[in-house]
This record gives C-alpha cells, sequence and structure tokens, in this order.
C-alpha cells in the first residue's frame, strides 16, 4: 500500500497570504505548489464568458463537471506563477480579475462543482511533494496531509494586501469596497452548507498581521522539515 504522501495543506480565508506564502515554501522544500482556488475560479470565469448566470447551480454544475481545467509551468514571463488553461485557452490573469472575485464564493458553495474538482485535486495530490493552497484542503480534500496550516490575517490586514496588490499590477483599488468584499466572502466561504472553511482540529494555526512573509515561510518549513523527516525524507530533498 501507498505511505501518506508529502503534502502540506494550506487553508484560510481570502488574501491571507495563502498563496505568497504557499509559492515560497513550496520552492525552499523542492516541492509543488497547487493553488486549489484557481479551479473555482476557472469555472467561474467560464460561467461568466458563457453567459451562464452564477445563481443557476444546475448549469454551473454542469459545466464545472464538463470544461477541461489544466494547470501548467508558466507559459509566460509576465509575473506568472503557473498557467491557468480551460479547455485549453490561457485564463491565467481572467480569473484573477474584479467579476470573478464578485461571484467565486458563489459558484464554490455549489455541492457539484465541489465534487467535481475535489477528484482533481486529490489525484494531484497523491503525486506527493505538493503544496495546497485552499479552504477546505485540511479538512475535506486531503484531511490525512501530514502537516495542516491554517493562515489567518484580519479582514483590515486582508484588504490593505489586496490593494497593494491590485496597486502593483497597475489596477484601481478602494481600499473600503475590497474591505467589505473580503468580509462578503469571508461570510460566504465560512457558513456554506458543503466543507465551509474551518480550522483543522490538527492544524497549526498562525496569525499573519505582525508577521513578515520570510517570519511565516520559515515557520512552515520548521514545521515541515520536523513533521515530515519520517514521512517522506527522500521527496523532502527534492529539488
Ligand atoms: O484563494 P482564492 O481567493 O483564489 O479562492 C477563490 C474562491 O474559491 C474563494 O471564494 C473560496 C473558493 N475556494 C474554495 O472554496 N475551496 C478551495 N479549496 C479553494 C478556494
Amino acid at each position: 500500500m501507498s505511505t501518506t504522501p508529502a503534502v502540506i495543506a494550506i487553508d484560510g480565508p481570502a488574501a491571507s497570504g495563502k498563496s505568497t506564502v504557499g509559492k515560497l515554501v513550496a520552492r525552499k522544500l523542492g516541492f509543488l505548489l497547487f493553488d486549489t482556488g484557481a479551479l473555482y475560479r476557472a469555472v467561474t470565469l467560464a460561467a461568466l464568458t458563457r453567459g451562464i448566470p452564477v445563481d443557476d447551480e444546475e448549469r454551473i454544475e454542469d459545466l464545472a463537471r464538463s470544461i477541461h481545467i489544466d494547470l501548467i509551468p508558466a507559459t509566460q514571463n509576465d509575473g506568472r506563477p503557473y498557467t491557468v488553461l480551460v479547455d485549453g485557452q490561457d485564463v491565467t490573469w481572467g480569473i484573477r480579475s474584479e467579476a470573478v472575485d464578485a461571484h467565486v464564493s458563489t459558484v464554490s458553495a455549489y455541492p457539484g462543482v465541489r465534487q467535481a474538482l475535489k477528484k482533481q485535486q486529490r489525484r494531484i495530490a497523491q503525486k506527493g511533494g505538493v503544496v495546497m493552497v485552499g479552504r477546505d484542503i485540511g479538512t475535506v480534500v486531503f484531511p490525512e496531509a501530514p502537516l495542516k496550516v491554517y493562515l489567518d490575517a484580519s479582514p483590515q490586514e486582508r484588504a490593505r494586501r489586496r490593494c497593494e496588490e491590485l496597486q502593483a499590477r497597475g489596477e484601481a483599488a478602494d481600499y473600503e469596497a475590497i474591505l467589505a468584499g473580503v468580509r462578503h466572502r469571508d461570510e460566504i466561504d465560512s457558513t456554506r452548507a458543503t466543507a465551509p472553511l474551518k480550522i483543522a482540529p490538527d492544524a497549526q494555526v498562525i496569525h499573519t498581521d505582525h508577521l513578515t512573509i520570510e517570519q511565516v515561510v520559515d515557520a512552515i518549513v520548521r514545521l515541515a522539515r520536523e513533521r515530515m523527516a519520517h514521512t517522506a525524507p527522500s521527496t523532502l530533498s527534492r529539488q
């Protein structure tokens, strides 16, 4: 039988720094980064571009089951951590738009959408050597993960970070609107019936408001080395 794959689950609310931290942790350990939010975003963008109303649960669930989503190494040198394809089309930046931000929580609350995307997530995790970033990785998708981290930050700090990100890309950023959006997504993500955002009982909680990215990354890398020394020594030393 297979041993427990080397998976680091990083969960937490919107804009808690999961993707940034996950990318750096993956780089330090020689792991792959798998940002699972990209899949939910891809389904949302596909609905918007095809004119499917986001409140039409049945059609959105059909869509999630029928489209083909790929995450592949970056195909362009424009700051992207990886390339996201939907049915072969590059949607890497489209899935980060405000329109997608506004609707992705609704789409990701549908049980049929979560079911369709869970299988693919588990298949990728089984390969091992993966940092999986999401909302329900430690609780639902990969409860056997040898290390689970829950990253938290206040809504104000998260809105401030999201503003900085948008400004860095040359986009307009309205702090109050972004803060309202963060609170709205928290509400939907943590109260939905299927796989709500919650802390796994055996997760390490890291509150990041007063920590630098480096401090958070170092803490997780240290935990990973301690925790996984027994489960996957060869994967930890992979380049
Ligand atoms: O992390 P993010 O902002 O890219 O996530 C986008 C949305 O997808 C967010 O509203 C919650 C949802 N999501 C989820 O429900 N489960 C995951 N594993 C990842 C993301």
